[in-house]
């Protein structure tokens, strides 16, 4: 991915569905000298997305689609991201699965954050699955998007530890805060 890099920094969409946590970092991440990434775009399939205050807030352009009529849809997203000039896609609480086509346009080019160790519980809830499992650890994994489900190669993993007391919503919380870390330092691996 090195040869993407010239003196700018590569144009960058950031997919989000709801609070947008990690999209507010990977802002505040983009903008410093050393981020190979400037974001450019915000996308979201939920209009009600709180992420989306972001782009008033830092000044980055949004567009949003429920992808209903999903085929249209992500032509209508792909031709905006080529008119943008976006070269790279970062999914961050992305709760929609893309299509195999529209992957394919960016193949290599998309990475995603999952609050897992992958490849152990892909989907949803795992924090409850790894409770209910009784793990000792857990962790976040930043990868790349494939056309099956979190499932492309793994670029950065961290551990975190599990205690008796903690709930889904207290390991939510703590792994949360290690992906502000994970993400950052995944692009910058994939760029290096
Ligand atoms: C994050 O924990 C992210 O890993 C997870 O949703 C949360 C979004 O938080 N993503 C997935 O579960 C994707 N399968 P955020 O909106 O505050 O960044």
């Amino acid at each position: 991915m090195a040869k993407l890099i010239g003196p700018k920094k590569v144009k960058t969409a950031v997919f989000i569905s709801g609070t947008g946590s990690n999209l507010k970092n990977l802002i505040k991440f983009s903008k410093i000298k050393s981020s190979p990434v400037s974001i450019d775009l915000i996308f979201s399939n939920n209009s009600k997305a709180k992420g989306l205050n972001f782009s008033g807030q830092f000044n980055i352009k949004k567009y949003v689609s429920n992808l209903k009529n999903s085929k249209l849809a992500e032509t209508k997203i792909l031709d905006l991201l080529k008119k943008e000039n976006i070269k790279f896609i970062c999914l961050a609480g992305f709760m929609k699965i893309l299509s195999k086509s529209f992957i394919k346009n960016f193949n290599g080019k998309i990475i995603n954050i999952h609050p897992s160790l992958l490849p152990k519980y892909k989907g949803l809830n795992t924090h409850t699955k790894a409770i209910q499992n009784k793990d000792k650890i857990t962790g976040c994994t930043v990868h790349f998007v494939t056309a099956k489900l979190d499932s492309g190669k793994i670029i950065l993993q961290k551990k975190i530890k599990i205690f008796k007391k903690d709930t889904p919503a207290t390991l939510a919380k703590k792994v949360l805060k290690r992906e502000h870390k994970l993400y950052p330092a995944a692009i910058k691996k994939v760029f290096n």
